[in-house]
């Protein structure tokens, strides 16, 4: 072949190579296979390892390079990267647009709603339509130039497409890491036993600032651009919507989800539906982003300080926060499982102030790394309690200590035992007063034998005064005896004492539940019940015999048998059956016939006109059984009005969607 027909070639490659990049990684509408794209990848490399001279920076082979950059150069912001008021509620929405309306002396009838995509700030600028240097925020005045490492994330061009030849502008954007890569990066972190990422966030500024392309390129950075500066000969616009539709046409990857509002109201209820869909995202948000539309009115209403008067953030309630880690105490639960607790420097944290944080488990501390004293990321999920994510690493003086368990109870000082597989540790005391303690609180738990008013603080005061041993003495307390506690009166004496007297006569399951066996929860202390009808039976039960119940496994019917070996557990149920609490059930009647749901599962979702238990119970009668989630198992899944998300798992796994009619048809009613 011809020189000229080699290097038409290799451009004709390169061209199209950057079409399918941008098919692929831009607007997510790959128009070849995997294969065919490598062919041409291949075909292009083979041209350019025969000819190196016709390798250009922009060739799709050169996005990484293998120059390892010792300090980043430092990059300076020729229009300074200005950062963004924040507000937290509607009402600070409505202020932020009467400000504006103030200043400009009018209404503003055009804002832009984004997503603020929580990632890292970065600039890219291009000269004759190609990529030439590209830095990270830093002050707004100066940050890093990572030009090699921006090259690397496959959705930034690095050069543009036609109407873009020739130009020069800048764009900016938020680099961010996609939950999935998150995951991944976190998989293979916690494999080579290196302390794991807090967030996605972290994640990717950490790998911004790697020195290595080859390493950056790995972690699969992706890249959203919402502005657009345009330089000489570049065409300008009239509204901000305008120039991202003008990127867009670059192929540059701008979010979908950017919608043009006509007033505030409007703006509010755009925030309010991605508040909730937020988590459905396949990256993270941390709020909403408010831009006037109209350009001129930007320039007119310019900036203060540090942030521009025509944009404003919107945060959603943080889930995260960073805090000193004072102290590491470690608790006894129930069964003698010590769970490390963080004591914390008060942070506030998605509306409440939080002073505490579980640390689960010694290898969680140490999969994290997290030490006494090291500034910690907290974070609030779906759950109340929060946890320490990560740590700052960055900020570490190196006087923070490393966590031991301790090797006795800390409470009574007796042996701690981890056995082989589990992340626990246990006191093996089991007169250990914590596990008494919350022994007997969950005794009279709600769900156990529902003693009203029998909180932690009277418990706690019961012991110490030694007025019960265990959770069969609270039936032996008198009036007199409970007059003599702090804060007690004659009125709540009485009232508790009727309470537990009333607790003697709760059906049987509950009993059964309140022992506090390990592996028993409600259910399965409902099925125990239904089978054994009597302590007495269930005690005498061999193991083959339980495990022959329906949802009992080996390991829930050795627990039942140890619980029963325990000679302090056994003093208890004789103390029990003594103070006449109700240690049997009678048997329930044979199965009936017109039995014709027998074997069949139904679960509920949304609201029925009749009560769920009324609904269960017409079940039950039909010999059919009612559970909570959704599996392949399940028969018929009932659709109420409003149904959450088990209608549609049913209509995943096949299962059959009936509503309230089909239900009342099939159970008869
Ligand atoms: S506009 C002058 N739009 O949020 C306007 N920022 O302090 C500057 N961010 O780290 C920013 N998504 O990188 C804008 N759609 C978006 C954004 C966004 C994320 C980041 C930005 C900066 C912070 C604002």
């Amino acid at each position: 072949m011809a020189r000229e027909d080699i290097a038409r070639k290799a451009r004709r490659l390169r061209e199209a190579i950057a079409h399918h990049d941008r098919k692929y990684y831009v607007e997510d509408a790959p128009e070849i296979s995997d294969a065919e794209y490598d062919a041409l990848v291949d075909e292009l490399k083979a041209i350019e390892k025969a000819h190196p001279e016709l390798v250009t920076p922009d060739s799709p082979t050169q996005r990484v390079g293998d120059q390892p950059t010792k300090v980043f150069p430092p990059f300076r912001h020729a229009v300074p990267m200005l950062s963004l008021d924040n507000t937290y509620s509607k009402e600070e929405l409505i202020e932020f647009n009467d400000r504006v309306a103030r200043f400009l002396g009018l209404e503003v009838r055009e804002y832009v709603v984004e997503l603020k995509i929580d990632g890292v700030a970065v600039a890219l600028r291009y000269e004759g339509g190609a990529l030439r240097v590209g830095g990270t925020r830093g002050d707004g005045e100066t940050g890093d130039e990572i030009t090699a490492n921006l090259r690397t994330i496959r959705s930034v061009p690095l050069s543009v497409k036609a109407d873009g030849e020739g130009l020069a502008f800048e764009v900016r954007g938020e680099v961010y890491m996609p939950r999935k890569a998150f995951d991944r990066a976190n998989e293979e972190r916690e494999e080579a036993g290196e302390p794991l990422f807090a967030n996605p966030r972290n994640a990717c500024s950490g790998s911004l600032k790697l020195q290595d392309p080859r390493e950056v390129a790995r972690r699969q950075l992706d890249a959203f651009f919402y502005a657009y500066l345009p330089g000489r000969g570049a065409p300008a616009f009239p509204t901000h919507d305008q120039g991202l539709e003008f990127l867009r046409t670059l192929g540059f990857k701008v979010n979908p989800n950017i919608r043009v509002c006509r007033g505030v109201e409007e703006v509010i209820k755009v925030c309010d539906s991605w508040e909730e869909r937020r988590d459905a995202l396949p990256y993270e948000i941390d709020g909403m982003v408010i831009k006037v539309n109209d350009v001129a009115l930007q320039e007119r209403l310019g900036a203060t300080g540090k942030s521009p008067r025509w944009a404003i953030s919107y945060k959603f309630p943080a889930k995260q926060a960073t805090t000193k880690l004072v102290s590491i105490e470690v608790q006894v639960g129930r069964t003698g499982t010590l769970t490390p607790v963080a004591h914390l420097e008060p942070v506030p944290l998605g509306g409440v102030t939080v002073k505490r944080a579980t640390l689960h488990n010694e290898d969680e501390i140490r999969r994290k790394d997290i030490r006494i004293g090291d500034r910690v990321i907290l974070e609030r999920g779906g759950e109340v309690i929060p946890k320490v994510v990560g740590v700052v690493t960055s900020v570490r003086t190196g006087h923070e200590k490393r966590f031991e368990m301790p090797k006795d109870c800390p409470v009574c000082g007796g042996r701690v035992v981890r056995e082989e597989g589990e992340a626990a540790s246990r006191c093996t005391n089991t007169s250990c007063p914590a596990q008494v303690k919350r022994t007997i609180e969950y005794f009279g738990g709600r769900s156990a034998m529902d003693i009203e008013n029998l909180g932690p603080a009277i418990v706690s005061q019961l012991l110490s005064k030694g007025l019960v041993k265990d959770s069969a003495d609270l039936y032996a307390l008198t009036e007199e005896k409970l007059v003599s506690l702090e804060r007690m009166g004659e009125k709540s004496a009485q009232n508790l004492i009727a309470a537990i007297q009333g607790s003697k006569d709760r059906p049987l399951s509950r009993l059964i539940f309140a022992l506090g066996i390990r592996q028993v929860g409600v259910r399965t202390a409902e099925i125990l019940a239904d089978r054994f009808h009597s302590i007495d039976a269930l005690r005498h039960a061999s193991t083959e015999d339980l495990e022959s119940v329906e949802e009992v496994g080996p390991i829930v019917a050795q627990a039942i048998a140890d619980h029963f070996l325990e000679p302090r557990n056994v003093k208890v149920l004789e103390k029990l059956e003594k103070a006449g609490v109700r240690m049997k059930e009678e048997r329930k009647l044979p199965p009936k016939t017109g039995q014709t749901l027998a074997g069949k599962t139904f679960v509920f979702t949304g609201t029925i006109l009749i009560s769920r238990e009324e609904a269960a119970a017409m079940v039950k009668a039909k010999g059919g059984k009612v559970t909570e989630s959704v599996s392949k198992k399940t028969d018929y899944v009932v659709v109420g009005e409003d149904p959450g998300s088990k209608a549609a798992k049913a209509r995943a796994l096949g299962v059959a969607t009936i509503d309230e009619n089909e239900f009342r048809r099939i159970v008869g009613a």
